[in-house]
């Protein structure tokens, strides 16, 4: 095992190393390929992906321009690098590009959205926080982006055997996933909308989901209409969402 040391008296600073050598002995181990860069790189790569960050905005109106499928696929590759509990990776990934599927989700969500909306299925402070974007049981959109993809949670994991293995953590690292996705897909130069039109079950029956798998959210994924219009929105500044303990 290489000595983990940054003193100079050449102390070892854990006195018990992870993996430890019993588990090294059991489990297979690597060298973690990580290249240390001095402050001053870091701080301008930060500030670079924290700028791009801020100019991520969801749409509601795509462009019907195509989008190649293999954007989509390194999208979800780099989705599904999320770190997971117990590295159980519990999600699944549905892209769709036919539209006669994507008619089929759209008039699902429209029916669902126009019980929430129309047939007071949302309470009177849900629509009060909804109001500033005007969401309403429209969702053209769902026909229009070139793919919509359906990220599904896995609650539990079928052996070979048909028995049932538990996943830990499912909602926040499925969570950690579908952050990695739209910063992907905003990153390549495409837009997205995190779409939850509640109830979501439908999406399980439409796309033949198996039961172990749970809709979480939906992303339509595409280019943005020319001249599209968002919300006029601020962000919270750091000091609303920062504590810092410091010494
Ligand atoms: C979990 C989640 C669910 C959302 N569901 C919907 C939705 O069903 N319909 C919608 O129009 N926007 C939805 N949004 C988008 C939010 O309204 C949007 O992220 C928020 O207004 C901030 O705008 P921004 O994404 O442009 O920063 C959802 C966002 C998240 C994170």
């Amino acid at each position: 095992m290489p000595e983990v040391s940054d003193d100079p008296m050449g102390e070892p600073i854990y006195r018990h190393p992870y993996p430890s050598p019993d588990l090294a002995a059991r489990h297979p181990f690597v060298v973690h390929d990580h290249q240390r860069v001095d402050d001053e790189t870091m701080r301008t790569r930060a500030e670079v992906f924290r700028a791009s960050a801020d100019r991520r905005r969801s749409i509601r109106m795509f462009s019907p321009d195509p989008v190649p499928r293999d954007l989509i696929e390194t999208a979800v590759a780099a989705a599904s690098t999320a770190p997971s509990g117990a590295h159980k990776q519990p999600w699944t990934f549905v892209a769709v590009s036919d539209p006669t599927v994507k008619s089929r989700i759209r008039q699902a969500a429209e029916a669902e959205e126009h019980t929430n909306y129309l047939e007071n299925r949302m309470n009177d402070e849900w629509q009060e926080a909804l109001a500033p974007l005007g969401t309403d049981h429209h969702k053209e959109f769902l026909d229009v982006a070139p793919w919509l993809v359906v990220l599904f949670e896995q609650r539990y994991e079928r052996r070979p055997d048909g028995s049932k293995r538990k996943n830990y953590y499912v909602k926040e690292s499925t969570g950690i996933a579908a952050g990695l996705f739209v910063a992907a897909i905003h990153e390549m130069g495409l837009a997205t909308l995190p779409h939850t039109p509640s109830p979501m079950a439908f999406l399980r029956t439409v796309l033949g989901r198996p039961d172990n798998e749970r809709p979480f959210v939906m992303f339509p994924v595409g280019h943005p209409l020319p001249g599209v219009r968002v919300p006029d929105l601020a962000r919270k500044a750091l000091e609303e969402v920062l504590v810092v303990i410091d010494d």
